[in-house]
């Protein structure tokens, strides 16, 4: 909960909004903050703050499907935008994403990105994920029907 507050000083940014499911709110206050905080800290999810100074810059989870898809996981991330494009992201997705196959019985990790966002799709195809699927206007978002990427890592 400690974390509430650095959550909030970088969350609150549009360019970062605009990127992720209306669930990450904007503007995002320091109640969205704790209530997530809150929400998350007990599920079965793999939840992480990224940390630079001992300050959370941004965050990164490990969400485990169900049912028939439970050895499959959704991959999640976002960094404060005063640290982009200086290789943090990459490094903690490798990073993640190795801890998961190596510690867990899921085979395929997956991240749904937005059509207009290349930052996020150079970052996946760093780390070696590869472009599945193009889900044609699956995603509404600010008023506007976009395409979904669907990159696809295997264990
Ligand atoms: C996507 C995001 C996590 C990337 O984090 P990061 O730490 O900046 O990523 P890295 O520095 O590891 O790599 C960024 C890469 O994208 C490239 N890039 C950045 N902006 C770009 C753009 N507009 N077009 C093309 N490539 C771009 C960088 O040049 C770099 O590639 P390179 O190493 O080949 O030069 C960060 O931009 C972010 O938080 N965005 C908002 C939230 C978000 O999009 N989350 C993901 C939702 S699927």
């Amino acid at each position: 909960m400690g974390d509430a507050e650095h959550l909030t000083k970088y969350a609150n940014n549009k360019n970062i909004a605009n990127c992720l499911r209306d669930g990450f709110p904007h503007p995002y206050t320091i109640n969205d903050a704790r209530n997530w905080l809150k929400n998350n800290l007990t599920n079965k999810n793999l939840l992480l703050a990224i940390e630079i100074n001992n300050e959370a810059i941004g965050g990164i989870g490990i969400i485990y499907q169900s049912d028939v898809y439970r050895r499959t996981a959704e991959i999640g991330y976002w960094l404060a935008e005063e640290y982009w494009n200086q290789g943090i992201m990459t490094e903690a997705i490798k990073t993640l994403v190795q801890h998961t196959f190596n510690n867990s019985d899921i085979v395929r990790i997956h991240a749904g990105i937005f059509e207009s966002n290349t930052a996020s799709a150079r970052v996946l195809e760093k780390v070696g994920f590869k472009l599945e699927a193009i889900h044609e206007k699956a995603v509404f978002k600010r008023g506007k029907l976009m395409n979904e990427y669907m990159y696809v890592i295997f264990k």
